[in-house]
């Protein structure tokens, strides 16, 4: 084993940004396991997210806020394990984040015992981005709708539709860049300010439900397989439909995406 033993095999942050400087798409899924990390992995899979999603869809819960750091590192290991090229990005859960210190403390779980290569962070947090990134921590951001504030929000619903709105998140988007993240995750906005905020960062732009013009797309898993119980969001597609099983539906949601036919204008607001 050498010290650069694992650089060539796994995707970095470096080949993310050529990506979107070649206009290739990058693709991304949610994962919490080691078998759907390992599958995903094989279908080419750029991306595999470890969202705090699973409160919901693996924990039944009916929102993210009860997931704990301890959750996250736990599946976080199981994902990065089974992985070999994948890129692994893990969420910071609910109020574990609320000050550089505790997010420094947190984060490194989450690369130590997780194996994440980078963690998730939602909203304009800048002060906690700088200290992450000086610290040698990787960070994702997040904006638009940010599912750890639905109780602030009021429920599930997109952002950034009034004129006022769309301005405070594309300049939470130049901050969060200005900070030192090195992506950003756009969830549920009008597709023509996800174009614009792409079109403005240097660092790639993963949408779910923000339209095509984003540098690359996310969905949660269990819903693009169609195993999601109640009613499958909007800007989401069932893979599974035209697929000869779980691996096909994979491949076809990546073959997608890297063609631009996913999302198309149904999957847009
Ligand atoms: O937790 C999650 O799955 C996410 C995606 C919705 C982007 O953050």
């Amino acid at each position: 084993m050498t010290l650069y033993a694992d650089t060539p095999k796994t995707l970095s942050i470096a080949d993310l940004r050529a990506m979107k400087q070649a206009g290739e798409k990058i693709t991304s899924l949610t994962a919490y396991d080691a078998s759907f990390s390992a599958l995903l992995d094989l279908a080419g899979i750029d991306v595999i997210l470890v969202g705090d999603s699973l409160g919901m869809v693996v924990q039944g819960h009916n929102s993210t806020l009860p997931v704990t750091i301890q959750d996250m590192a736990y599946h976080s290991r199981c994902v990065s394990n089974a992985r070999k090229r994948a890129f692994v990005v893990a969420d910071m859960p609910f109020a574990s984040y609320a000050t550089p210190a505790q997010a420094l403390n947190n984060a490194a779980q989450l690369m130590q015992a997780g194996g994440a290569q980078m963690v998730k962070l939602e909203g304009a947090k800048t002060d906690v981005i700088e200290f992450l990134v000086e610290q040698g921590i990787p960070v994702c951001g997040h904006l638009g709708l940010l599912p750890q504030s639905v109780n602030r929000i009021g429920g599930y619903k997109v952002q950034g539709r009034e004129p006022a709105q769309a301005q405070k998140i594309l300049e939470d988007a130049l901050a969060i860049e200005q900070a030192g993240a090195g992506l950003l995750v756009l969830e549920c906005v009008p597709a023509l300010l996800a174009a614009e905020i792409t079109q403005n960062l240097t660092i790639p732009v993963i949408g779910i439900g923000a339209g095509s013009a984003c540098d690359g797309q996310v969905l949660v898993l269990y819903d693009m397989l169609n195993i999601t119980a109640g009613n499958r969001p909007r800007f989401s597609k069932n893979f599974m439909a035209e697929a000869d099983g779980v691996s096909d539906a994979v491949k076809r949601y990546h073959h997608a995406v890297k063609n631009g036919q996913f999302p198309a204008a149904e999957h847009t607001y």
